[in-house]
């Protein structure tokens, strides 16, 4: 017999019903907010969710807040049937799949999170507004769903950090998890995008992974031998477009100086073909 697929839900009241009654009868709740086109790492955030709650809801909305005029919206993939077919074996009590209409009945929202400072680089450098879209878009999950917990991505690190700063400041009663990257063999991160990518650039993406595995090997001579030993790695890839190659301090995600000793996180952004890729590991600085 085929696995069932989970049921969805189109409708915050909808949610909100069923959600009430699973807190009422004393269970903790966990959401996964997705895109959808879900690949092993997500399914790696819905097991996290498991371990840790009693039920698990996982959002499926492709944000249109959180994408610029320019970039991939239109193309997003979307198909909630096979998304749905992905996570049949994996006990989630239900799929929350609104309709941009649902999340944005009067269109563009007036009222909007704002990132800050850290919100306006790197990533929000090259993608203006993005944080504060995807802030927004999270925080009204938070508040449709009032899990107990959420589940991020550590790969998405600059996203990750902006949200436990965003609950901390707001005093939001749910609790961040966060799950490690999962890579496929090749040392590509995971991510929907990857679908995006022919063979010859996909071969060309894993200077992505490579650099950053250079950056961990070059940390114990400092800050300018990271950044040297990354750039000559995807300086070598024609068919990589360099947009960042950074090292943050994590506890700021404010760029580190060559004074700076301790764990720092290297991030690299960079496009194949038409495709921006994001990845980024821990490096220890001495
Ligand atoms: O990481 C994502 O898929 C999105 O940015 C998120 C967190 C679901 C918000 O739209």
């Amino acid at each position: 017999m085929s696995p069932t697929p989970p049921p969805v839900e189109t409708t915050i009241a909808g949610l909100r019903a069923r959600l009430d009654a699973e807190r009422a009868a004393g269970r903790s709740i966990a959401l996964v907010p997705t895109m959808g086109s879900l690949h092993e790492g997500h399914l790696a955030l819905v097991g996290r969710a498991r371990e840790i709650a009693d039920v698990v809801v996982v959002s499926i909305f492709v944000n249109p807040l959180q994408f610029g005029p320019t970039e991939d919206f239109d193309r997003y993939p979307r198909d909630l049937d096979r998304d749905r077919a992905a996570l049949a074996d994996h006990a989630v009590a239900v799929v929350f799949a609104p309709t941009a209409a649902e999340m944005y009945p009067t269109g563009p929202v007036q009222t909007r999170v704002t990132a800050g400072q850290v919100g306006g680089t790197l990533d929000g450098r090259s993608r203006p507004g993005h944080f504060d879209g995807m802030l927004t878009v999270v925080a009204k999950l938070l508040l449709i769903a009032g899990p107990h917990v959420a589940v991020f991505g550590q790969k998405d690190a600059q996203q990750l950090f902006l949200v436990q700063r965003m609950v901390r400041d707001l005093d939001v009663p749910t609790r961040i998890e966060v799950v490690d990257t999962v890579r496929a063999d090749d040392g590509l991160a995971l991510s929907s995008r990857n679908a995006f990518l022919d063979e010859r650039q996909r071969r060309a993406a894993r200077t992505i992974p490579a650099a950053l595995e250079a950056a961990q090997s070059a940390a114990d001579r400092g800050l300018d031998a990271v950044v040297a030993a990354a750039q000559s790695v995807l300086s070598g890839e024609p068919e990589v477009e360099l947009d960042y190659f950074a090292v943050v301090d994590p506890t700021t995600f404010l760029p580190v100086g060559d004074e700076y000793r301790g764990l720092a996180r290297a991030l690299v952004a960079a496009r194949v073909g038409p495709t921006r890729l994001i990845d980024n590991e821990l490096i220890a600085l001495h």
